[in-house]
């Protein structure tokens, strides 16, 4: 009787370490099998009350000032703790024209505030292709949004109108490079157009450091699948983008080119921050979900190669078309 019970311990004790074991096999294999692990961890998070100092003013702004009648535009409104009401997920009467008049915004998705010199000129850029609802939804609710926080924005909707796997990465150098057309924009948002900010006061505006924007979203309950995420939406300033050489152009398919970037950012020696997670809250439209490109690990792992000759300063591409729609400037792109 005494053997057999010990024999029950030995055996159950025995069953315990096989499946520990198991359980280390398989997070390990996860972690390694997930591209995040090419990328490091360097971001410090805000505070609530050093925003405000973190952001990063136009260089352009401050100078306007002096030769203007208005005074600059405070770096941060004051009624910005309201959330805005959420976006009706399906836009039926998507008018361009009319919700245009009824923001004020200017031909091809410009505006600034009328009353005072903004202290953010900032070019939001969308790489974007067959998604058309969610960019009703995106242009109906981000118009109100941006303007409560006084900037001097314009939308970039760059899409890839050729088939093949998209590109993400090479749609957002392209948008980069066409928004410097238009204007000198001192900070660039690269953003998913399934994305949707909950809190008003996410400033979409650039801080010293290059910014994760989109680090808390309901997708992900809130959390970040893995600390080194930067992918979604990012702010960065004109100088730090140009200075990485934007983003790599070779990655075709889903995944890996935001961890790239990320790299590249880190290797110029900058950091990276974050908002407090209850500022930068985000809802994700849905949609189906994308296949994952096989390539983005051995890019990813070979990226550092080529930091300096993959980039915005080989970028190659041909413009089908440009629309100065009423809400954003439409970029078709042969990639
Ligand atoms: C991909 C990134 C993506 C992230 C979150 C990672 O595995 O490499 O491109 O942004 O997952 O979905």
């Amino acid at each position: 009787m005494f053997t057999r019970a010990r024999l029950i311990v030995f055996q159950s004790k025995d069953l315990m370490k096989k499946i520990t074991l198991g359980i280390v096999i398989f997070i390990t294999l996860c972690y390694s099998l997930h591209p995040g692990r090419f990328a490091s961890s360097y971001y410090t998070y805000i505070k609530h009350n050093e925003i405000a100092d973190e952001l990063e003013p136009s260089p352009n702004a401050l100078s306007c000032v002096k030769e203007s009648d208005k005074s600059l535009c405070s770096i941060i409104p004051t009624d910005l703790e309201n959330t805005l009401q959420h976006p009706n997920i399906s836009v039926t009467d998507f008018d361009m024209k009319d919700l245009a008049n009824k923001f004020n915004v200017g031909v091809g998705g410009a505006w600034k505030p009328p009353d005072c010199i903004s202290q953010h000129e900032v070019a939001i850029v969308i790489p974007f292709r067959n998604r058309t609802l969610q960019l009703q939804i995106f242009l109906s609710y981000m118009h109100p949004f941006l303007q409560r926080q006084l900037l001097n924005y314009r939308i970039f909707v760059i899409e890839q109108g050729t088939k093949g796997a998209f590109n993400r990465a090479k749609l957002l150098n392209i948008g980069y490079v066409e928004a410097l057309k238009t204007y000198a924009y001192h900070c660039f948002i690269f953003h998913d157009v399934d994305l949707i900010p909950q809190k008003l006061n996410n400033m979409y505006a650039c801080t010293h450091q290059p910014r994760h924007m989109s680090s808390s979203l309901d997708t992900f309950r809130y959390n970040l699948p893995y600390q080194e995420l930067f992918g979604g939406a990012v702010a960065i300033l004109k100088k730090q983008f140009e200075l990485v050489n934007g983003f790599s152009n070779i990655f075709f398919g889903w995944g890996g080119e935001d961890d790239d970037f990320q790299n590249r950012i880190i290797n110029r020696g900058m950091s990276l921050c974050r908002f407090p997670p209850d500022v930068a809250r985000y809802t994700m439209l849905t949609h189906a979900k994308e296949l994952p490109s096989e390539n983005r690990f051995l890019n990813l792992e070979s990226g550092r190669e080529r930091y300096e000759t993959d980039g915005v300063n080989t970028l190659k591409y041909s413009i089908l078309k440009i629309v100065n729609y009423p809400l954003y400037t439409w970029i078709l792109v042969d990639i």
